[in-house]
């Protein structure tokens, strides 16, 4: 039996992208500024400092990207929706109707050819206007300006989309996107320290918690019974594994897993709708719910995204250690090295296809059961071979095909797995790392005025695996 026919018919094998990592036009037809274009104009942000205004044009050339992936065969596509392209300042004072055409024609498209649609509400990219009215998620106003982007999504896309994602990586953003905290991902725009800005990834993610809760209700309510589809949220999936069987081990790696990935979650899908104890014992400020929010929060989502690339083995700290990040410090944790390959190069990624199939036995336990999406898994081209090596990426080839090996064997031990997502259709924008570090299936020639896409052998690879598929089910 080969891999591909070990998965159910009606399962999702998907490509990914997000607005800013690929659409550029940044000032095209009504397009409102966005966090990351502040951020591409701060000197020294972005790694390789490339253009601020490079980019794989797929506003311009989303026909030619559908028939790419048309070409690879892939169920769905996840993109997301710029909110600055529909709402310039982040708000219904002005609709921008050219940016509703373009994901409208978009969908049309994808489902013209057979592709389901999978649209991220947010990825990464704000509204430069809301971020700075009160510090992002920090000031509930703008989590209503995006309650509202998200319904005005509801009524002008859902009779195209049936899958719907609220955040993308809601831990990375209250970590990174709000304010600059040490040792963290610095995701948002330069500005002067806020008071209390310790505190801000506590009382961010309980803000959009809230606002991912309500945009469920809203959707459930009003939306679902006639679109018929899901909606679920995107949690940063890094699984983490004590170093030793030590008791201060296991005990800090518990402590690292209610930070690095049920802080996000639990409050969703647990009977309490509240943070993990742990953290609140350790952190008696964060915020608390009302009793009334709770019920709103608890069991908000159809789906739980994972996107996982990576697992951590993890210890106590040692006494009078300093953590060399103030999500370690406020855990009690540190990361230690050398457990799995670095199969891209001295690159973050690590192949642990191990920890996938943990994370997923992890919430069928944790979270009865809940449907999983993997909603992102990649890896980066190996640094510094040469640009024609990179279209013989076998090491990607080996990095998918494992990571789907360890989904048929959570899927063959009753995980309630729905789909799989390869990061990313082509290279792309990759944030800090500019163009640097290319995550695609498909090679961007960046230096052609056409920026012309040309499929790599993994994108063979997945192709045909896709294909098995597809013949094995009869589709
Ligand atoms: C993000 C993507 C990013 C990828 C690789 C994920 O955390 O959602 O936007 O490109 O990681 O770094």
């Amino acid at each position: 039996m080969s891999l591909a026919t070990k998965f159910p018919k009606n399962f999702k094998l998907a490509t990914a992208t997000a607005a800013y990592q690929i659409e550029g036009a940044k000032d095209l037809n009504g397009r409102g500024f966005s966090t990351w274009d502040a951020i591409r104009l701060e000197p020294g942000r972005i790694l390789d400092n490339s253009d601020p205004d490079l980019s794989c044009d797929g506003l311009l050339k989303y026909k030619e990207d559908v028939a790419l992936l048309a070409e690879i065969g892939v169920t769905n596509y996840r993109f997301s929706i710029s909110w600055s392209r529909i709402l310039p300042d982040g708000t219904l004072s002005t609709i921008n109707e050219e940016g509703i055409k373009f994901y409208r024609d978009l969908c049309l498209l994808l489902k013209e050819n057979n592709i389901e649609p999978v649209v991220t509400l947010f990825h990464f990219d704000m509204p430069l206007a809301i971020y700075d009215n009160g510090t992002a998620w920090l000031n509930r106003e703008n989590c209503e300006h995006f309650e509202k982007f998200a319904d005005l999504c509801f009524q002008k896309f859902g009779d195209l989309v049936k899958t719907w994602i609220t955040y993308n990586e809601i831990n990375c953003q209250a970590w990174g996107s709000i304010v600059k905290v040490e040792g963290e991902f610095w995701l948002c725009p330069e500005r002067p320290e806020i008071e209390n800005h310790k505190q801000a990834p506590y009382f961010g993610a309980a803000n959009m918690l809230l606002t991912h809760a309500k945009i469920y209700r809203n959707y459930d309510q009003n939306y679902k019974p006639t679109q018929h589809g899901i909606l679920g949220i995107t949690n940063g999936g890094r699984f983490c594994f004590p170093a030793t069987d030590s008791q201060e081990d296991i005990e800090a790696c518990n402590r690292a897993r209610d930070w690095l990935f049920n802080f996000t979650i639990e409050p969703i899908l647990s009977g309490s709708g509240d943070f993990p104890v742990l953290m609140r014992e350790r952190m008696p400020f964060i915020p608390k719910f009302s009793e009334e929010e709770k019920e709103i929060i608890k069991g908000s989502t159809d789906f739980i995204g994972i996107n996982y690339y990576l697992s951590f083995l993890v210890r106590a700290p040692k006494d009078g250690e300093k953590a060399s990040s103030q999500s370690q410090h406020d855990g009690g944790y540190v990361f230690v090295e050398g457990k799995w390959d670095k199969i891209c190069g001295e690159t973050w990624i690590r192949y642990a296809p191990d920890g996938l199939l943990k994370i997923l036995r992890y919430v069928k336990e944790k979270y009865a059961n809940t449907p999983v999406f993997i909603t992102e898994n990649g890896c980066m081209d190996i640094v510094g071979q040469d640009q024609e090596d990179a279209f013989h990426d076998q090491h990607r080839i080996d990095y998918i095909s494992g990571h789907l090996e360890a989904v048929a064997k959570a899927l063959d031990e009753g995980c309630n797995v729905i789909g799989y997502t390869v990061w990313t259709l082509m290279d792309n924008f990759e944030w800090d790392d500019g163009f640097e570090l290319k995550f695609g299936l498909c090679e961007v020639d960046f230096e052609s005025p056409d920026k012309t896409r040309t499929m790599k052998k993994s994108a063979y690879f997945y192709k045909e695996f896709i294909k098995e598929f597809k013949d094995f089910h009869g589709i």
